[in-house]
This record gives structure tokens, sequence and C-alpha cells, in this order.
């Protein structure tokens, strides 16, 4: 049964290439500087015969957050580690914010429990939301199809998010949202240790570093944090959006892969 889950988890994660996302700014509440986030808005993937059999999950009831209008189509990653599995129990009844009302699913985060690289970006959006999954929108497909072309697959990494639950539109995470599920994050890096992490954007990169000092002047640099070692870099949707050239985004993963081991060079 865990193997036909993970032959579909794998088949659907490289699958999607999802409508055009559009961008929104956001009220900040940290001293995050500047990047914006990306907001998405697709429509779901149409049923096709080799849809996975469908798993809804996530219905609520009353809430003071926006109504949550959809149930997941999607089989929900769920992880096979035993600590990472009690971790995920832990944070699936987690109510210490109010996310998990408002959002359609945990996204806990997913890929190899004994990865050496960890992706940690800011929070789910409308697709990881749908999915349950982090990275699978079009930010997600970049990335990944950046880290095949390295022969990475996506279930090499672990890929997780500062926040384990998608924010209203998109918003920035507020300080006291953060407050609640890093812990979460920290637990999950201690479980996984990573050799590297990389933080993707400025909001990721800026928190786990401890800084405020922007993106585009850190990225690329390997640093010690509280967390382990550090590497950020762009954030995908900033290079969907044309803000960076897809260049930058690449030379840093190539350096991370070569900083944990991989026989990697650039490739024109
Ligand atoms: N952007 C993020 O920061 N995280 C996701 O999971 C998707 C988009």
């Amino acid at each position: 049964m865990d193997n036909l889950k993970r032959i579909i988890r794998q088949y659907f994660t490289d699958e999607h290439i999802l409508p055009i996302e559009t961008q929104e700014e956001h009220s900040q509440t940290l001293p995050i500087v500047e990047e914006e986030e990306e907001e998405e808005s697709k429509a779901p993937p149409s049923p096709s015969s080799t849809t996975p059999p469908i798993i809804s999950e996530n219905k609520k009831e009353e809430s003071p957050m926006p109504k949550k209008t959809e149930t997941s189509n999607f089989i929900i990653p769920i992880p096979t580690d035993p600590a990472l599995l009690a971790l995920y129990n832990e944070c699936k009844t987690c109510k210490a914010c109010e996310l998990c009302d408002s959002a359609l699913n945990l996204v806990f985060g997913d890929g190899n429990p004994q990865a050496d690289i960890m992706l940690i970006g800011e929070a789910p959006g409308a697709d990881e939301d749908e999915q349950g999954r982090p990275f699978v929108g079009r930010a997600g497909t970049l990335l990944v199809k950046i880290l095949n072309k390295y022969g990475v697959q996506r279930e090499d990494i672990f890929i997780a998010n500062i926040l384990k639950h998608r924010p209203p539109n998109n918003r920035n995470p507020l300080t006291a949202e953060i407050a609640a599920c890093t812990p979460f994050l920290r637990k999950q890096i201690d479980i996984i240790k990573p050799k590297l992490l990389i933080t993707l954007g400025n909001f990721s990169s800026q928190y786990i570093l401890e800084t405020k000092v922007g993106i585009t002047q850190i990225r690329g640099s390997i640093q010690e944090s509280s967390y382990g070692m550090v590497m950020p870099s762009l954030h995908p949707s900033a290079i969907i959006r044309g803000a960076y050239p897809v260049a930058l985004l690449e030379g840093d993963l190539v350096k991370a892969l070569q900083y944990v081991g991989y026989d990697v060079t650039i490739e024109e």
C-alpha cells in the first residue's frame, strides 16, 4: 500500500503544470524586505484516467476566518518515518493559531527523511493548500525542473515551509503564526538532520538567519544558523515573475548540491 501511494505520489508530483500565478503585495508584519510572495489562483487539474483515488480531508464548520470552499482531491503525503509521523500527527491537531481553520489542508512538508538538503519556503499557496504538499505550483515545478537537470529528484530532498497552513489570500505570515508554527519546523530539521538548509526567498532566509539583509545580498552564501548550515537563495516565484534570471537560482542550487557532496557543475 505504501509503495502504491509512493508511486502515485511520485507521478503526481511531477505531473502538474498549472496556470499562471499572480503576485500580490503583502502588508508586512515582520522586518522582511525586498521580496513579494506569490499568489496563485488556479483551476483544479482536470480529472483523467490516471487520476489517483480521492482522499478528502479537513472539512470544517463555523470559523471567524474565511470559509473553506474546497476539499482536497489529492493524496496528502503522510510521513512514513516514525518520528516525522509523530510530529505530523501533533501538527495535524495543532490549534495554536487560526490558520488551521481557514486552510484546506495541513502542508506538513514531504520528501526524504534522510535528505542531505532541506528546502524551506514561506508558506503554502493555493495549490499547496489544495494538495497538502509544498511547492507543487509553478514555483515548485521550476524548482524541481532545475534539480532534475542535475540528477536530483524531488524525492531525494525534503521540502517544507515556515508555516504549515496557508495564510488567507497568501498574506504574509503573522508574528504569532510564525511563533506557533516554527517549533514544528525546528523539530522537522532535528529529525531529518540535513547537511544544508536552502531557504527560498527573503522571508524564510531572513527568519532562519535572523537577519534583515536582503536576499540579493546574501543569496548563495553558506552560513551557520541556530537551525544548522543554511544557504539562502531566491524564491522560484521571483524568478517566474521575472525579477531575477533563473541562472542565479540554478547557480545557487548547484553550489548547494556540491556542498553536500554531489558531483555536479553548471550546465549551459
Ligand atoms: N511558496 C512557498 O513559499 N511555499 C510553497 O509551498 C509554495 C509556494
